[in-house]
């Protein structure tokens, strides 16, 4: 086993084409906004185009990764989604052709509710201190769909994380200590035949924490961080006030004083992001990471815990620690302009890109033109997708 740190060498993040916000969503529904803005804490949802998908998002979230640090050592993508556009076929697979990735590379696909995209980044440690000289390419992508006129329509939303994983890392290493938890329960999930989400949102909530105590116990039986040592705290977040529910949760758990300010101060900062992407289900807990990272603060060496949560359930608490000089490689314009060059749209548009669905007879059909993105998925013909690179 290789004592060389492995970590984030690299983060990036993208988001869809289209905006709503919840001031829109909530008139259409008849709710009083402020159960939005501050109940569940979201202002807004990010809203693929006719021509945007998983793939599409995940292209353009690993795509500056690639050009900034070529293709050399990377032999593995692993792409982490609970929204798949095929029962067999790893999305991962159409990135060849889009982002030149080598020949030599294994790509697979792995589910697991919004914990998968933890689960990659694990994997992708384990092979480079396996083979230090290796980069593994993660990617988490996802698009949360609800039922129109539910209580969990507010919380949808869409984007991709792309991670390249690599020994000695630029941004954070992943401290080696992780506490784990896993459960049978039926709080949320996507049949097969189903395009939305099936979810019992109390009994959601209630497993989420019961899962966050049980992974910390977890990573404290191993050795792990007390829970005052952490500079912040990095939760999945369906919707932002779980991050809060959750550290509150976390903190009375064990005995600790669970006020406003300490809540605040762990998980404010990492919110601002979701706060108005919405739910990306295996992207959201680092899109919460990189909204930390890109603050002016500085958390060089400073241990920032990670919780992820996929319903079903598994749980993992992790921790990253930012390297010196972490600043220097991050993304900060450029995840901030994925998010503020989307374009708002009525809740007309948002009913009817929604309810298109995907022609099942195998024929030739031509996606409308409408991302400003950089990949689009412009056809579906004879049951395959057809993705091709824009001028964007
Ligand atoms: N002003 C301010 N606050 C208001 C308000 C108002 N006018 N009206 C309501 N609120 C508050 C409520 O008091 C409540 O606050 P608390 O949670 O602090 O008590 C909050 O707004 C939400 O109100 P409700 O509990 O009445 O909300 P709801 O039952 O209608 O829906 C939900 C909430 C169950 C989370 C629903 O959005 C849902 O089902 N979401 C999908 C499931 C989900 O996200 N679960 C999270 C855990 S599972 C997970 O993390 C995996 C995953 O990604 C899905």
């Amino acid at each position: 086993m290789s004592l060389q740190p492995v970590g984030i060498h690299d983060l990036a993040i993208a988001t869809t084409h289209y905006v709503l916000d919840h001031a829109t969503l909530a008139r259409h529904q008849g709710v009083e906004v402020n159960k939005y803005h501050y109940g569940i804490g979201q202002e807004g949802m990010s809203v693929p185009a006719a021509d945007e998908d998983i793939v599409t998002l995940a292209a353009t979230a690993a795509a500056p990764i690639l050009q900034r640090h070529g293709t050399t050592g990377l032999r593995t993508v692993l792409l982490a989604t609970e929204t798949g556009v095929d029962q067999s076929k790893a999305a991962g697979l159409y990135l060849h052709p889009l982002l030149g990735l080598p020949a030599s590379t294994r790509v697979v696909e792995i589910k697991q509710a919004c914990y998968s995209g933890t689960a990659a980044l694990q994997f992708a440690a384990g092979l480079i201190a396996r083979e230090p000289e290796e980069r593994v390419l993660v990617i988490a992508t996802d698009i949360a769909r609800y039922d129109f006129d539910t209580a969990a329509e507010a919380t949808q939303g869409a984007a991709a994380a792309a991670i390249l994983v690599a020994a000695d890392p630029a941004i954070a290493e992943i401290e080696p200590v992780s506490g784990v938890y896993s459960a049978d329960i039926m709080d949320f999930w996507r049949p097969n035949y189903r395009a939305t989400a099936v979810v019992d949102g109390k009994l959601s909530i209630t497993a989420y924490l019961d899962a966050v105590e049980q992974a910390f116990a977890d990573y404290r039986r191993r050795g792990g961080h007390d829970l005052g040592q952490f500079a912040a705290f990095c939760y999945h977040q369906p919707f932002t006030k779980m991050a809060y529910k959750a550290h509150r949760h976390l903190l009375e758990s064990q005995g600790r004083p669970a006020t406003t300010s300490a809540v605040e101060t762990a998980v404010g900062r990492t919110t601002d992001y979701n706060r108005v992407v919405g739910n990306s289900y295996t992207a959201s807990l680092y899109l919460a990471l990189a909204a930390l990272l890109d603050q002016p603060e500085d958390f060089t060496g400073r241990p920032i815990a990670l919780l992820s949560y996929g319903s079903g359930c598994v749980a993992e608490f992790l921790s990253a620690r930012p390297v010196s000089g972490y600043r220097d490689q991050l993304r900060t314009d450029a995840n901030r302009d994925a998010i503020s060059n989307r374009k708002p749209i009525d809740y007309d548009h948002y009913r009817a890109l929604r309810n298109a669905q995907d022609p099942t007879d195998g024929g030739h059909h031509v996606v409308p033109d409408e991302t400003s993105g950089p990949f689009r998925l412009s056809a579906l013909t004879e049951h395959q997708r057809i993705y091709e690179k824009t001028l964007g």
